[in-house]
């Protein structure tokens, strides 16, 4: 059973009484124990994906079409205060920088007991032992001793421990990491991307894992989402998009491959820039970019739907009869 379905999806920002879709017509599912990695330069619309599902827009932000189901449940059915339950024990959360997660006047002992004894319903005391537990399975050392810890007492490989303790806490079905490690070392990255694997398979969890960096996805995801401007142009198993990339913008990425842990802002194998949302084109919003731009590319977006959703999919105009093959 798919853990999260995510049915042509559709994310509009209101920008100067404009409407503007900052995700657009998206489609993809993750099944239990399973990762996907969405991949895209900066402002593609990673974040505002991952918003959408935990429903933690901005205000000017709203979903506007399609559906989401988190372990077959319609999540736009769910109220509010619905949603902050199914944040709190469904879908656990962890962001790029630690401490926006944590509370910086609570120890972090008393930070992961909340939700085992909010959601869970545990005493005190039977959170209080869950909790040194959580931290001994995310591998804080002196787990017992640095529960009366404060966060800034931890280096920012514990903080993110932490944080991945407390999101898995209550069991979620679906982890979402958002750029999970690019504030910290290359060392302390691997430590935490392990241990995310690790407790992934153990919990049976399905992950969303949002990088910039393709020796991550190549190392811990097992399919992969490319995004562009908003919307989803290609997604495989990760060897079939590394073997046989079809959309033209996965191609410049991967054209950077031998520098593969180099951040995608850095990659020069593509000139030019994601557009602003004001900005986007109308048609195929890569077009610009594009080595293989068409008059169609112009007047209209490329299907969402070539291919299968779950298989091999491509957007884009090339792959559609009538379209000229880039291969
Ligand atoms: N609060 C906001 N108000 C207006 N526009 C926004 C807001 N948040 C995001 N956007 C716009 O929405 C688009 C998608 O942004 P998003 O943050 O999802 O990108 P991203 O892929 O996560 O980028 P990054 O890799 O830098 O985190 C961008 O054009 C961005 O400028
Ligand atoms: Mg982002």
């Amino acid at each position: 059973m798919s853990v999260l379905v995510v049915d042509d999806l559709r994310t509009s920002l209101q920008i100067n009484g404009g409407e503007y879709h900052a995700v657009r017509e998206i489609s993809f599912s993750i099944e239990e124990g399973e990762t996907l990695a969405v991949v895209g330069e900066s402002g593609c619309g990673k974040s505002m994906l991952a918003m959408s599902i935990m429903r933690l827009l901005p205000s000017v932000a709203s979903i506007t079409a399609g559906r989401i189901l988190l372990d077959s449940l319609p999540i736009e059915a769910v109220s509010e205060t619905g949603m902050e339950r199914v944040r709190g024990a469904k879908i656990g959360m962890v962001f790029q920088e630690p401490m926006t997660a944590l509370n910086p006047v609570l120890t972090v002992g008393e930070q992961i007991s909340e939700p085992l004894r909010d959601h869970l319903g545990l005493s005190r005391r039977e959170a209080r032992k869950a909790a040194i537990g959580l931290m001994e399975k995310v591998r804080i050392p002196s787990a017992a001793s640095r529960y009366s810890s404060y966060p800034h007492e931890f280096s920012g490989g514990m903080r993110q421990r932490v944080v991945i303790a407390l999101a898995i806490a209550c069991h979620p079905r679906l982890l979402i990491a958002d750029e999970p490690t690019t504030a910290l070392d290359v060392t302390v990255q691997r430590q935490i991307l392990d241990l995310l694997d690790v407790l992934r398979t153990e919990g049976k969890m399905g992950m969303l894992l949002i990088t910039h960096n393709l020796g991550i996805v190549a190392g811990h995801a097992d399919r992969v989402a490319v995004m562009y401007g908003g919307d989803l142009v290609e997604s495989a198993t990760v060897t079939d998009l590394f073997r046989n990339p079809a959309h033209p913008y996965s191609r410049a990425l991967l054209a950077s491959l031998p520098r593969v842990d180099r951040d995608l802002s850095e990659l020069a194998s593509i000139p030019g820039r994601v557009p602003t949302l004001v900005n986007m084109p109308d048609g195929c919003r890569f077009m610009d970019r594009c080595p293989h731009a068409m008059e169609k590319c112009n007047s209209m977006p490329p299907p969402a739907d070539v291919g299968d959703a779950n298989l091999h999919m491509v957007r884009c105009w090339l792959y559609v009869q009538g379209g000229e093959h880039a291969a």
